[in-house]
């Protein structure tokens, strides 16, 4: 790579996340920070998002920087034919910094290998969302104090889920062990069990959702099955409703447990689980704009001093 792209969580280290951590707290106690002053960063979703594309232009406001961009492919020149490299090319003439979501798994990769600015992945297809787990990983440390020998429970559709996927790889330098549940068409892929056989990673898949899986974690992480993602959608009739986390369910659980969701979240998350303390969704995705502040500004060789 020829810049300080940040495409998945594994052009990270242990030292890159813990540091990364610190700049997000620096941007937890101050957001506004005029440190990205005549700089442009362009966001360019191919596909949709709410939470991504409006936290990472949250924070390059709150930093005085400038945006452009596109929230809909289909008003860009993609939609003439234009390729991917030509975008990209293209865009670097303009911006100091591209962040882009694509529905292709390895598009980012792709960017990264031929754009002159760093490219920030925020999502390719069912492959990796490495913002979204210095998210989840700074929502982890807010809220237990540590991050090593956590017991992490991850709810879903794990076979698609790409914030599942960069999780996974993003705390095993903590030594967690998981639980992954996930109804057999939805199980996670082969690479990642691989990946926590090699990294001596302890993990057990369920196809219930039990209460011994919910009472036994510190971090509940549920995820939405993920329409989009179907060729054939008699396949997700079949699991669309497979899990769903009720009040009730929660009464046992640790005192220290937090529910965690990437949102958006459909119907598995009752909306009455919302008034538990143990619910910290809504607040997960709002540290989003400062580790997304930190994340910027670390591809940029900006100093917070
Ligand atoms: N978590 C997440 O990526 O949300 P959006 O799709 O709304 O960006």
């Amino acid at each position: 790579m020829s810049n300080k792209s940040l495409v998945s969580i594994t052009d990270y280290s242990k030292d890159d996340i813990l540091r990364i951590l610190k700049l997000t707290k620096k941007f937890d106690e101050n957001p506004n920070r005029k440190l990205l002053e005549g700089k442009v960063c362009a966001t360019l979703f191919f596909e949709p998002s709410t939470r991504t594309r409006l936290s990472f232009e949250t924070a390059v406001n709150r930093l005085g920087g400038r945006i452009i961009g596109f929230s809909d492919a289909a008003t860009t020149s993609s939609s003439k034919g234009e390729t991917l490299k030509d975008t990209i090319l293209m865009v670097s003439n303009y911006a100091d910094i591209i962040i882009m979501r694509h529905h292709l798994e390895g598009a980012a990769r792709y960017a990264s290998e031929v754009s002159k600015v760093p490219i920030i992945n925020a999502g390719d297809g069912a492959n990796q969302h490495p913002t979204q787990t210095m998210l989840d990983i700074y929502s982890i440390y807010k809220t237990q104090g540590k991050l090593e020998d956590l017991t992490i429970t991850v709810v879903g559709d794990l076979k698609y889920g790409r914030t599942v996927h960069s999780l996974i790889i993003g705390m095993s330098h903590f030594n967690p062990t998981f639980n992954f549940v996930a109804p057999e068409e939805l199980r996670l892929p082969d690479y990642y069990k691989k990946f926590c056989d090699e990294k001596g990673i302890k993990y057990q898949e369920h196809i219930d959702f039990t209460p011994e899986v919910i009472n036994n974690a510190d971090i509940l992480y549920m995820t939405r099955v993920q329409r989009e993602r179907f060729t054939d959608l008699m396949e997700y009739e079949k699991v669309k409703n497979i899990y769903i986390l009720k009040k009730d369910m929660i009464a046992d659980t640790k005192d220290n447990l937090k529910i965690l969701h990437p949102l958006p979240r459909v119907n598995e998350i009752q909306q009455d689980v919302d008034d538990s303390p143990k619910a910290y969704y809504f607040e997960q995705a709002k540290n989003g704009m400062f580790t997304r502040e930190a994340v910027i500004c670390d591809a940029l060789n900006i100093s917070i001093e």
